[in-house]
């Protein structure tokens, strides 16, 4: 999480609004923003080296890296080259993925379907957002909702089953006007609201996330031949509180059954399931061998669920291996800076000498 804390009554100075209003309507207590110094890639750095150490897991084994955003550093090259590159990850492939909130539902079926395929041992699944940076601060009615932040997955394969079991991928692209923010690409943009500005239509996101998150979880029960007696946690996507109490009723479940953490960080769309996971973990709610439903909404429209079966609580790796680890990260950077030495080197030698590429 970035350091910097918004609180509701820091958003009072800025809109017309209330600590008492926002805590009501959405849960929210408070929000973490991104300082100067971060950005999506950095964020989502943080991250993944922390869920590394963790899994006690090298970058070198990694084949795969995968970041969900919507607010990618640049619009090419994607966020997850930049990290693949800041590991030291040489062997693993690195896109981004844009799934709005649901990405990390999205991010992690690809990553388990690549594994089940035999194509890859191991990805890293990231979500990272600086939401910040695209919401309108003069829009109560959205400002209030997002935060920035950023967690990840390690997903390795295994020959006994469980982890990742299934997972199911919506989309209703009729949506979009529900909510969206623009890319700045297809239009010059005259007014005082920034290029990428978010838009959002709140009433109807609630009405369609309500309805979706009951579907997604029916769904991926039904799927895996069980039932909600058999999940003993469901971790949704982190927008609402009265979005997630909705789908309690929907589901008949006590509210209880889900894990809330919305109040500490807000909605920070991709981020919001594994740092909700994070803190489960933390608190002791996810325990071994649990059996989790993830499910989550957003923009596109896109909406999902995964079952997975947490069997192991990761064991942090001993101070050698952390040594080792901060070395391995100060050994990429200077890789990465020799590569563009080289590079730089290259371009200078083929111009000087007017050799033509082959
Ligand atoms: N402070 C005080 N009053 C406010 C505020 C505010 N921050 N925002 C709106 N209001 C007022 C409205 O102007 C309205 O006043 P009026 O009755 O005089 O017109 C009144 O409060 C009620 O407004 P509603 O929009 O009906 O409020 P609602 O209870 O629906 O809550 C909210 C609004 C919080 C945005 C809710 O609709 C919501 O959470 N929707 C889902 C949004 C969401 O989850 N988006 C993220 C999707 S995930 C992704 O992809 C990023």
């Amino acid at each position: 999480m970035p350091e910097t804390v918004l609180t509701n009554s820091a958003l009072e100075e800025m809109v017309d609004t209330s600590d008492e209003w926002i805590q009501e309507r959405t849960g929210v207590k408070e929000r973490r923003i991104a300082d100067d110094k971060d950005s999506t890639s950095s964020l989502g750095l943080r991250a993944a080296r922390k869920a590394l150490a963790r899994a006690n897991v090298s970058p070198r084994d990694l084949d795969l890296i995968i970041v969900s955003t919507s607010t990618p550093q640049f619009l090419f090259p994607s966020t997850a080259n930049l990290i693949q590159d800041r590991l030291g990850a040489s062997r693993a492939g690195a896109f981004d993925l844009l799934a709005a909130c649901t990405g990390f539902i999205y991010g992690l079926s690809l990553a388990a379907s690549q594994i089940e395929a035999g194509a890859i041992q191991t990805a890293l699944v990231i979500g990272a957002e600086t939401l910040s940076r695209v919401v309108n601060w003069q829009d109560r009615s959205s400002c209030i909702l997002f935060g920035d932040g950023a967690g990840a997955f390690v997903v390795q394969g295994k020959d006994e089953p469980g982890g990742i079991r299934c997972s199911v991928l919506h989309s209703d692209g009729s949506g979009a006007d529900y909510l969206f923010a623009r890319s700045g690409l297809r239009e010059s943009w005259k007014g005082d609201f920034p290029p990428n500005g978010l838009e959002m239509q709140g009433r109807e996101v609630f009405r369609f996330a309500s309805r979706v998150m009951v579907q997604a979880t029916e769904e991926v029960l039904e799927m895996s031949s069980l039932t909600l007696d058999d999940v003993d946690l469901i971790v949704p996507h982190q927008a609402n509180l009265r979005i997630i109490q909705a789908a309690a009723r929907g589901l008949k479940v006590p509210v209880d059954r889900f894990y809330i953490n919305v109040e500490k960080y807000g909605n920070t769309s991709t981020a919001s399931i594994p740092l909700a996971i994070v803190d489960a973990v933390d608190s002791g709610t996810l325990k071994s061998n649990s059996r989790i439903v993830l499910v989550g909404f957003g923009a596109g429209l896109t909406w999902g669920a995964s079952l997975i079966e947490w069997e192991a609580m990761p064991t942090p790796g001993a101070a050698l291996q952390d040594f080792l680890r901060e070395s391995w990260y100060l050994l990429a950077r200077m890789r990465s800076l020799f590569l563009r030495f080289r590079r730089l080197l290259e371009s200078l030698l083929f111009q000087n000498g007017k050799r033509r590429n082959p």
